[in-house]
């Protein structure tokens, strides 16, 4: 039988997802205990399934259940909280829901500050890091993206907010992708190679980022070697968002 890790305890939302499967993998292979959650079951120790649209009232019954199953799972050694989950609705403004609205507020704004406010003691404690999964449509976006776009905006926002609210107490960062290679965004792509390549050759680094890029990035900004990094909202572009998109 394997003995249970004794590092530090992350926990990953939105763990089932191309990236959070990234993630999973490079907080592991360092060390730190990994605890998992997603509204997807997951074949491995330490997930707990759970919809983040719970949050819509963090005083629920089952939004305080799923924070104390987190809670015992990480056995007082917590010390990152990364906030990757999130839900994307695409479509023209005038075909936004109400419904659209909340589940992309919920999921994306306020899941992520409820289980923050819930876990700063511990982070606080083992000085520990808050790290939201943001967005490079936090700043640039497109056509159809607007309640997704608002949400990371807001969700940067938060990220810097709470930064100067808690000081030196408990760090917090974000990291703002632009397109990754997930294995979803390479099906969208399938039987178009030309297109996946302008989408390649449109970004200055000449390719798009990989999981494992951003799993790189998340765990440098969670470590002590970030010890004096709090309220950025890290660039990971390949360079897309400092050119310019002139005509000629
Ligand atoms: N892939 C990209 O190109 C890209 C670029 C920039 C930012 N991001 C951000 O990276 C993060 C991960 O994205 P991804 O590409 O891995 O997406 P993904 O869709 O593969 O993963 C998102 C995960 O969130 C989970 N989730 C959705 N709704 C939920 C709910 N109600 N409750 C609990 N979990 C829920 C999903 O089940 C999924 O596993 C997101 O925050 C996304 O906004 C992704």
């Amino acid at each position: 039988m394997t003995s249970p890790k004794q590092g530090p305890a992350v926990i990953i939302t939105g763990a089932a997802g191309g990236i959070g499967t990234a993630l999973l993998a490079a907080f592991d292979a360092v060390g730190w205990q990994v605890v998992s959650t997603d509204i997807l079951p997951l074949e491995r120790p330490a997930h707990i399934v759970g919809d983040a649209t719970l949050f819509s009232d963090p005083d629920s019954p089952e939004a305080a259940r799923l924070i104390e199953e987190l809670r015992s799972a990480t056995q007082g050694r917590l010390t990152a909280l990364v906030l990757n989950a999130a839900y994307q609705v695409v479509k023209p403004c005038e075909q936004l829901s109400a419904d659209d609205w909340q589940k992309t507020l919920a999921v994306n704004l306020l899941a992520p500050f409820w289980l923050s406010q819930a876990f700063l003691p511990e982070l606080e404690t083992n000085r520990g890091s808050i790290l939201a999964i943001s967005s490079i449509h936090e700043k640039l976006t497109k056509p159809g993206f607007v309640a997704y776009a608002t949400s990371k905006a807001a969700l940067s926002g938060m990220v810097r907010a709470m930064a100067v609210d808690l000081g030196g107490r408990v760090r917090c960062n974000a990291i703002c992708p632009a397109a990754i290679a997930t294995p979803m965004l390479r099906a969208g792509f399938e039987g178009q190679p030309d297109a996946y390549r302008a989408l390649e050759a449109h970004h200055p680094i000449g390719r798009i980022g990989t999981p494992d890029e951003v799993a790189a990035t998340a765990l440098f900004v969670c470590s002590d070697a970030a010890s004096f990094m709090t309220g950025a909202c890290l660039d990971l572009s390949g360079g897309i968002s400092v050119r310019l998109h002139d005509p000629v």
